[in-house]
């Protein structure tokens, strides 16, 4: 056993009490759900569009090339699942509603409106969308498109802004096409037009990575989420990284990267509202559901409704095949004791650079200090809290990194675990995380 798998069963024993977590192929009663549903006053929204006009050889999501007759089957199967939860969610609000994929924007001649119909006729809908595109797709017709499904968070994967670094991530775009979409997006009236960026590139110095930080806070959008270039083993550049063709940036090097975009940045009225956002100063941030329960529709879809745990089948035609059978496109399921729940909560919290004892408190019944207080002035010591007045606590800069990093242990092997397995199998019989 490796000295990060070993850390990693220790933490996750210390925090959740398991000494691992096994998602089951199984599907749960409609009894249980109804029962999860009882006890929620509200909940998100995700829907999966698993449609890409090209696949990227880092991309870990999700998809497969789009076709427009599959886009209207899987129009027809989404329809069904909605009808499913509709009748499970009466007089629960939805305050969260993400599209992410994938590439949405794919299907906006090919269901997208029709499903969105169907949403807003089926729940009590009560927030705004947030929805993901690609920068070929923000043609002026697309975004009127896109304006009139009344989406008002925008974001697009430019990923980067030097031409070499579009080439070696296979993008369909250059530097100037790019620069051209984001000017018409920005001038679209969205509350919040966001884009990701990818940084420590293969071979990226930091003079490079400056000077695409400084172009991109000109061009005036209000978000920029900034990832470092992950390797998920499953994906083409994963594959080659493990054979040794790529000179990865350690930890310490991506940490004075993100840096650099910090003082841009910061030096330009943005602040920072994520482990990786950067947001213009009274803007809304663009971000994924941002409520703790949530129902994901689609293939590869994930809900998380307090006790449980599920996920839908990644495969596309599976996923119609069920839904046309009448039967739910659940693949596997995870039952969640309460110190998981809290352990979650703590992470997606952490994520989001700050928490509320009190919202701990609310959702649990349990004071916060009780349970994570040795935590928190373990982490003052280190200088990783900003800010604490006794109910909020914001984390430094400093914080936010090294904690996200100890969160990655985590995250990208639970990903590339379950992701990996559910894209080569339908039916996973089970997954141990
Ligand atoms: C679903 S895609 C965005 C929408 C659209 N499909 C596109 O490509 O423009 C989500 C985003 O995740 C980020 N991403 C994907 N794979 C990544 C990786 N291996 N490392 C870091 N970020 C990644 C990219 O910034 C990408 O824009
Ligand atoms: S990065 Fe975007 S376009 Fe590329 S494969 Fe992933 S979801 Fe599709």
């Amino acid at each position: 056993m490796s000295l990060t798998t070993f850390s990693r069963n220790r933490i996750r024993k210390l925090l959740t009490k398991e000494s691992s977590m096994v998602l089951e192929s199984k599907i749960p009663a409609y009894e249980s759900l109804e029962r999860e549903f009882q006890g929620i006053s509200e909940f998100g929204l995700y829907l999966h569009i698993p449609f890409c006009r090209q696949i990227c050889p880092y991309c870990p999501y999700n998809k497969e090339i789009f076709q427009p007759e599959i886009a209207e089957k899987y129009t027809r199967a989404v329809k069904k699942e909605i009808d499913f939860y509709s009748a499970l969610c009466t007089g629960k609000p939805v305050t969260s509603f993400y599209i992410g994929g994938g590439t949405p924007t794919t299907m906006l001649d090919s269901g997208l409106g029709n499903i969105l119909e169907h949403i807003y006729k089926s729940f009590d809908m009560q927030c705004d969308i947030h929805m993901e595109s690609h920068p070929n797709d923000l043609t002026p017709d697309n975004l009127n498109a896109i304006r009139s499904l009344n989406v008002e968070h925008l974001s697009t994967g430019i990923e980067a802004l030097q031409d070499k670094y579009l080439r070696i991530l296979k993008r369909p775009y250059d530097k100037k096409g790019v620069k051209a979409a984001i000017e018409r997006a920005v001038n679209k009236g969205f509350r919040c037009f966001n884009v990701d960026f990818i940084f420590a590139l293969p071979g990226q110095t930091y003079a490079e990575l400056e000077q695409a930080g400084r172009e991109l806070a000109e061009t005036a959008v209000d978000q920029v989420a900034a990832y470092p270039l992950f390797y998920f083993p499953y994906t083409q550049m994963g594959d080659s990284a493990r054979k040794g063709n790529y000179n990865i940036p350690g930890i310490l090097r991506r940490r004075r990267m993100l840096r650099i975009l910090e003082g841009i940045f910061y030096g330009r009225d943005y602040e920072r509202t994520s482990v990786w956002a950067f947001t213009k100063k009274g803007v809304p941030k663009y971000c994924s559901v941002t409520v703790p329960l949530y129902v994901g529709l689609g293939a590869s879809g994930g809900s998380y409704l307090r006790n449980i745990f599920y996920i839908n089948t990644f495969n596309v035609a599976e996923y119609i095949k069920r839904l046309e059978g009448g039967k739910m496109p659940i693949a596997l399921s995870l039952d969640l004791s309460e110190s998981t729940q809290m352990t979650w909560w703590l992470y997606w919290r952490v994520y989001e650079t700050r928490f509320r004892r009190s919202d701990f408190w609310q959702r649990f019944g349990y004071d916060f200090d009780r349970v994570y207080g040795k935590y928190v002035k373990l982490f003052s010591l280190f200088g990783y809290i900003k800010r604490d007045d006794g109910d909020e606590v914001i984390l430094s800069d400093r914080g936010i990194f090294w904690l996200h990093a100890l969160e990655d242990l985590f995250s990208l092997d639970y990903i590339s675990k379950l992701w990996g397995t559910s894209k080569q199998e339908p039916w996973p019989e089970k997954v141990v995380l």
